[in-house]
């Protein structure tokens, strides 16, 4: 798994973005924010190897759906052999999911795309894209392996927090947001009552 994340980096350094999967405290410091047992409909974009995908999926409820987005080919067939009804694997680019996703349906965003190697326009695309999909309150969690694009991140999601995990190679820095820009109570249509975000 390693060799072959390793190979793809060399391939496509801009895309890939890591020399190496993600590590077992990277993949929990993303995946700790969320409650995991009242979330439906979860995205992941830059899935890899499947590192968090595989994790992702162990805490998921049954019924529950996972939608991932990933545009490497071979990582895609590594993807391909995860056998879980709840998976959907999208061969497309995470900007797509404004299309893909209807508005307001999703609880969780799981990213481990580099945003540092996209521009600041394409950052602030994708950030539309996630807050049109996000349910009122919806988490969106994001690794990066410096501290760049947290402005870009800011301005869709103003409250995001940002942490710094150690034990990863390199050292990553987590960023916890919200979609808040959509205000609505918990009798709102938007806000169903299985999503309980906020009980952590
Ligand atoms: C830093 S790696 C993270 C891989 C994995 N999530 C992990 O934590 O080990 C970034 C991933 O984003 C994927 N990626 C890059 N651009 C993408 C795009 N536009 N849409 C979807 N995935 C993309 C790459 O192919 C790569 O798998």
């Amino acid at each position: 798994m390693r060799k072959k994340f390793f190979h793809q980096f060399i391939r496509d350094r801009k895309t890939v973005g890591s020399v190496t999967p993600s590590s077992q405290y990277l993949t929990s410091a993303m995946l700790a924010p969320v409650n995991w047992s009242s979330v439906q409909n979860v995205v992941e974009f830059g899935a890899g190897t499947g590192v968090i995908t595989h994790n992702i999926l162990s805490r998921l409820p049954v019924g529950a759906r996972l939608s991932v987005y990933e545009i490497n080919p071979e990582f895609i067939q590594e993807l391909k052999t995860i056998d879980d009804p709840r998976l959907v694997l999208h061969e497309r680019s995470a900007w797509d999911v404004a299309i893909m996703q209807p508005a307001y349906s999703v609880d969780v965003v799981i990213s481990g795309l580099p945003l540092t190697h996209f521009s600041h326009v394409q950052t602030r695309d994708l950030m539309r894209a996630i807050s049109q999909i996000l349910r009122p309150n919806g988490m969106y969690v994001q690794f990066q392996y410096a501290p760049l694009r947290l402005n870009d991140v800011r301005e869709a999601f103003p409250n995001t927090t940002m942490h710094i995990e150690l034990r990863n190679i390199p050292p990553a820095c987590v960023y916890v947001a919200r979609n808040t820009s959509v205000s609505a109570g918990e009798d709102s249509p938007l806000m169903p009552k299985t999503l309980k975000l906020d009980a952590q």
